[in-house]
């Protein structure tokens, strides 16, 4: 049976969460706001607007929607300067054997990002063509834990969302793929993910029976 496994791209496919939240911390340090790990778990898989609506929020701050419109465009600037030296060694563990695995299978695979940068990340770290599919932050028009972007992957690939499967490292995202009612995977720390549906420190932990079982699995 042909399902759709659907990847989320920053923290999942490559490590460019660390990026992203090195440019929100030194936005929030210009703004002097304080900014800890604890909130930007909060900001995964979040939208730029979402997380700098956030960081104002959590400083008590209010700003011209031109500045607002600045300090987006500079953030951004700051993380395509991470991401231009970006190569396939930031592919996060097991990625491959599990992308390759999945198209041996004939399975669906594609990619559900919040991110504008994902095109351009995909190609950077020579994965682009590995996916059937791919929908991001220029395709959608609700952020996660909207279920939108998941469910426009599904679409795309002809698969019922119940016959979806999608990996997530942020909490918004396992939300979006519950809602979507999707197989939720987390893939990262238990503690936060544990609203999956099943949780992995990362990829390596996933062997190819356990990918064979979720072929032959519904979201029930
Ligand atoms: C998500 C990241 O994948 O994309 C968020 O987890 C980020 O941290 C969001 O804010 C939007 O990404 P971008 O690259 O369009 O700013
Ligand atoms: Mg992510």
């Amino acid at each position: 049976m042909k399902k759709a496994f659907i990847f989320d791209l920053d923290g999942v496919i490559v490590d460019t969460a660390k990026y992203h939240f090195l440019a929100w911390q030194n936005l929030a340090t210009s703004l002097e706001i304080s900014f800890s790990e604890e909130q930007n778990e909060q900001l995964k898989g979040v939208s730029r607007v979402r997380s700098l609506e956030k960081i104002l929020e959590w400083g008590g701050k209010t700003i011209s929607e031109e500045r607002f419109t600045k300090l987006m465009s500079e953030k951004n600037e700051e993380y395509l300067n991470y991401i231009s030296r970006m190569d396939t060694s930031e592919i996060l563990p097991d990625v491959p054997r599990i992308l390759d695995y999945l198209i041996s299978k004939e399975q669906g695979v594609a990619l559900g990002s919040a991110s504008k940068n994902a095109r351009i990340i995909l190609e950077k770290v020579e994965l682009y063509d590995k996916f059937h599919s791919i929908v991001d932050g220029t395709n959608v028009s609700k952020a996660k834990p909207d279920p939108e972007v998941f469910l426009i992957g599904a679409e795309a690939l002809g698969v019922s969302p119940e016959n979806c499967v999608v990996f997530e490292d942020s909490v918004a995202g396992i939300q979006a793929a519950n809602s979507a009612n999707m197989i939720s995977i987390g893939i990262g720390n238990p503690s936060v993910l544990h609203e999956a549906d099943y949780i992995f420190k990362d990829f390596t932990e996933i062997k190819e029976e356990f990918i064979d079982t979720l072929v032959t699995t519904q979201k029930v």
